[in-house]
């Protein structure tokens, strides 16, 4: 007789990602037109691939230091440093398997069962994973009609005895939303003088639409202490398939994650790193490329949506996601699933990014151009015969 086996209960917090369903279903399919992507639709930089294929060649394919290729580690602080006038060390800074990794081991570190987590809904799908580690969400909702900024004073009104951490995401997946320099030090200063920690996932730091200066967590925070900033090339550069991160906070902290990681990947890509650094250290004229494509997208999609009787629109400032509201659904799960079958056109359902969320799309415009209008045309006449 075969019995199961009995996994550990917390596992169950974990749900089928909604966004995978989608995706099945679209592979069902034939012609569909993607606007549900969460990666670059950019190939790499050809000088990164060039300095990836040099290190194989070289033989760069042991185990690297468990904190990261030293020359990695560097050219990240360096770059930060460059970017936001601060004084990162090498050894702020910890090489992790992308943001995910980072974002993974912030959470199961910092998250006290039973403790609750402060989270701005719409919340990146990492929510479910402090679930997992046992936390109680505490979640601050935003809506398409305030372009979902949140007001920092209704997330320090939401910190109690109970709050051992507080996330943020800006620009942020699923929005776009970018948040001002003064919502990001009232939240900082707030959790800084109640011993809160803060996770800040600045993965989308670099794809900032507007001509507004980004405010970093580490630009902001009274120390890095309390606070523990995770990123990675994925978005910054095209290469989410390198799976490198990194996790940055003040030195102590680097070195009490250093002890977690050692059992979860122990050291990343080697080779990678190496392509990683040389995405860092060189011409940054790519990332301005890809940002301006963005910005044309962003700006097409904004003038169709103001426009648009079917949609609650706004600007997102940043990143590659718009997540329009739809006054006539009450389903974003069926709406979307519906919408896929009927047009061949696949969004992400809000409701995947909290149940505030359910009456909203994610759209990406990680695609280009030609896609996104073609798609945007067939969703239109198919949303003028639901309200008909
Ligand atoms: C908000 C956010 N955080 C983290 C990640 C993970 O990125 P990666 O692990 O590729 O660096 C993603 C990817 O979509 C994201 O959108």
């Amino acid at each position: 007789m075969s019995t199961s086996i009995n996994f550990n209960p917390s596992l169950a917090k974990l749900p089928f990602s909604p966004i995978r369903l989608m995706f099945n279903a679209a592979s069902q399919m034939s012609g569909v037109q993607h606007l549900s992507i969460g990666q670059p639709d950019f190939g790499a930089p050809p000088h990164v691939i060039e300095a990836h294929i040099k290190a194989l060649r070289d033989g760069k394919t042991r185990y690297e230091l468990d904190a990261g290729l030293p020359a990695l580690r560097e050219a990240v602080a360096d770059r930060y440093n460059q970017l936001y006038g601060i004084a990162l060390k090498p050894t702020n800074v910890l090489i992790t398997t992308g943001c995910c990794q980072a974002m993974y081991m912030a959470i199961h570190a910092l998250v006290r069962p039973g403790m609750e987590v402060i989270v701005i809904e719409p919340v990146f799908v990492f929510s479910h994973v402090i679930e997992q580690a046992g936390g109680v969400l505490r979640r601050i909702v935003t809506t398409a009609e305030q372009g979902y900024q949140v007001d920092p004073e209704e997330v320090i009104a939401a910190m109690n005895e109970r709050t051992c951490a507080i996330m943020i995401n800006s620009p942020g997946n699923p929005t776009g939303a970018v948040y001002p320099k003064e919502t990001i030090q009232k939240i900082l200063r707030a959790a800084e003088q109640r011993g809160i920690a803060v996770i800040s996932d600045e993965v989308y730091d670099r794809l900032v639409l507007d001509n507004v200066e980004y405010a970093s967590a580490l630009r902001h925070a009274p120390s890095l202490d309390q606070v523990v900033v995770t990123s990675s090339a994925s978005k910054t550069y095209a290469v989410p398939g390198f799976r490198i991160g990194w996790l940055i906070s003040s030195e102590a902290n680097i070195t009490a994650f250093q002890r977690m990681h050692m059992f979860i990947s122990t050291t990343e890509n080697t080779a990678t790193q190496y392509a990683t650094v040389a995405a860092l250290a060189g011409d940054q004229a790519c990332v301005t490329e890809m940002v301006n494509a963005y910005r044309a997208r962003r700006d097409w999609i904004t003038g169709y949506l103001k426009d648009s009787p079917h949609f609650k629109a706004y600007s997102p400032g940043g990143a590659f996601f718009v997540m329009p509201s739809l006054p006539a659904c009450r389903d974003s799960f069926d709406f979307a699933m519906r919408m896929l079958k009927e047009t061949k056109v696949c969004t992400i359902p809000g409701g995947a990014f909290g149940q505030s969320c359910n009456n909203a799309l994610r759209i990406s415009f990680a695609t280009d151009m030609a896609t996104i209008q073609s798609a945007f045309q067939k969703m239109t006449l198919w949303l003028e015969k639901q309200s008909s």
